[in-house]
C-alpha cells in the first residue's frame, strides 16, 4: 500500500492543487498531516490561552478536522465541495469572540482555506456611508482589505435599520452577501454581536441566515471563570498576587456581574490595567530598593483602591443610596445578593 507524504506549502497556493490524485489503494497518514500543518499546536494554543468556552472550542476542533480531511480527500482524487465558512459569534461583551475569530483565521489559513489568515475587524460606520453613492465604494473597499483573510463585522445588527426605509445598510449587506457567495475560496466572513439583536437581522434577512453555515454562541463567563482569566492574565504578564489581593478581586468583581452593561473578560482585563497602576503608585511611594517578587507582587490594597466607584453606579442605584454617602460609608449589612464584603462600600480613598 502507498503512502504519500503530506506536503503543506507557505506560498498562498493551494498545496493540494500541486499533487495528482492518489491510486485507489493508496492512503495518505493523517498523524503526519496534522503534526506538518501544526493544527493541533493551534488547537492546544486555543485551550491554553482560553479559559472556558468548552463547547466554542469543540466547534472549532470539529472544524479543523473536517477541512483537514476535506483537504485529504481532494488530495486523494474524491470530490470536493467548497464548504461554507461563513459564521455568526453571538455574545455580550468581552466573551472572546474577536480572540477566537483571530485564532480561526489562523487555522483558515493553516488549513489552506484562505490565503493570508489575517483579520479585519469593521463596523456599520466602515461600510455604511451617510449619502446616496458612498456606501458602495465604503463596503468596496473593505472587502478588499479582508481579501485573503477574514472580515469580522462586530456589532452587525447595526447595519440593518428596518425602522428606516432609506437606511443603507440594504445596499451593503447586497454587496456583502454577493461576496459571501462568490469570493468563498478567498473570504470568510464572521458577523458578531449581541444574540436578540443579531436575530432581528437574521428575520429582516433571510438570505444572510442560510449563507451562514456555523452559529457559535458565546455565554457569559462565571466568576469562577474570570478568576481563572484574571490569573491568566496576570501570569502572562509576569505578575502574581497573594491570597488577599485574590479575594479582594474575587469580592470587588461579584457585583459587578449584574451590571447590565458588564463587560466578561475585557472587564477582567481593565481591572488588571487599574491594578498595575495602583501597584506601581505604592512602589514608588515607599521607595528604597525593591526586590524583584515586590516588582511582581499584586497586594489587596493595589486592588481595592483600583476598584473605581464609577464602575459601580448601577449597583448604586439599584441600592437607592447616595454616592455621597456610599463613599465614607464603611460596611453595615449588605442586601444578601451581593454578598457579605461588597466591594463599592469600601471607602474610595484607602
Ligand atoms: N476565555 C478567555 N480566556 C482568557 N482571556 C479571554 C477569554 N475571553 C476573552 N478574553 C480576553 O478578554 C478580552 C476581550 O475579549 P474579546 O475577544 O475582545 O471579546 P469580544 O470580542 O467578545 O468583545 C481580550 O483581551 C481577550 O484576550
Ligand atoms: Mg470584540
Amino acid at each position: 500500500m502507498a503512502v504519500e507524504k503530506f506536503e503543506p506549502t507557505t506560498n498562498g497556493t493551494h498545496p493540494d492543487a500541486l499533487h495528482s490524485a492518489l491510486h485507489a489503494d493508496a492512503s495518505i497518514d493523517v498523524d503526519a498531516a496534522l503534526k506538518e500543518l501544526d493544527v493541533l499546536a493551534l488547537l492546544d494554543d486555543l485551550n491554553r490561552e482560553l479559559v472556558g468556552l468548552e463547547h466554542v472550542k469543540a466547534r472549532i476542533r470539529e472544524l479543523a478536522y473536517f477541512m483537514l480531511v476535506d483537504r485529504l480527500r481532494h488530495r486523494a482524487g474524491l470530490t470536493r465541495v467548497a464548504p461554507t465558512l461563513h459564521m455568526c459569534f453571538t455574545g455580550r461583551p468581552g466573551t472572546g469572540k474577536t480572540t477566537v475569530a483571530l485564532k480561526m483565521a489562523t487555522i483558515l489559513h493553516r488549513l489552506g482555506y484562505l490565503p493570508q489568515g489575517h483579520l479585519v475587524v469593521a463596523t456599520r460606520a466602515d461600510l455604511i456611508g451617510q449619502y446616496v453613492g458612498h456606501t458602495a465604494p465604503k463596503t468596496r473597499e473593505v472587502l478588499k482589505r479582508a481579501a485573503g483573510g477574514v472580515l469580522f463585522l462586530d456589532e452587525a445588527y447595526h447595519l440593518y435599520r428596518p425602522d428606516n426605509q432609506r437606511d443603507y445598510g440594504r445596499e451593503a449587506i447586497e454587496m456583502l452577501l454577493e461576496a459571501m457567495e462568490n469570493r468563498r475560496d478567498e473570504l470568510v466572513v464572521i458577523f458578531a454581536g449581541y444574540k436578540e439583536k443579531m436575530h432581528r437581522l437574521f428575520e429582516g434577512n433571510p438570505g444572510l441566515y442560510s449563507r451562514i453555515a456555523h452559529h457559535i454562541d458565546f455565554p457569559n463567563y462565571t466568576l469562577p471563570e474570570l478568576m481563572l482569566i484574571a490569573e491568566l492574565m496576570l501570569s502572562q504578564q509576569m505578575y502574581h498576587w497573594d491570597f488577599h489581593a485574590q479575594a479582594a478581586f474575587e469580592q470587588c468583581l461579584r457585583p459587578c456581574l449584574s451590571l447590565s452593561y458588564f463587560a466578561n473578560a475585557r472587564e477582567v482585563r481593565n481591572a488588571i490595567d487599574r491594578i498595575k497602576l495602583k501597584q506601581a503608585q505604592r512602589l514608588v511611594r515607599q521607595a528604597g530598593r525593591i526586590s524583584k517578587q515586590e516588582l511582581a507582587r499584586i497586594d489587596a490594597s493595589d486592588v481595592r483602591q483600583s476598584w473605581t466607584c464609577e464602575s459601580s453606579i448601577d449597583v448604586q442605584d439599584r441600592i437607592g443610596e447616595p454616592r455621597s454617602r456610599q463613599r465614607l460609608s464603611t460596611p453595615t449589612v449588605p442586601p444578601a445578593r451581593l454578598g457579605l464584603f461588597s466591594w463599592w462600600r469600601w471607602p474610595t480613598l484607602l
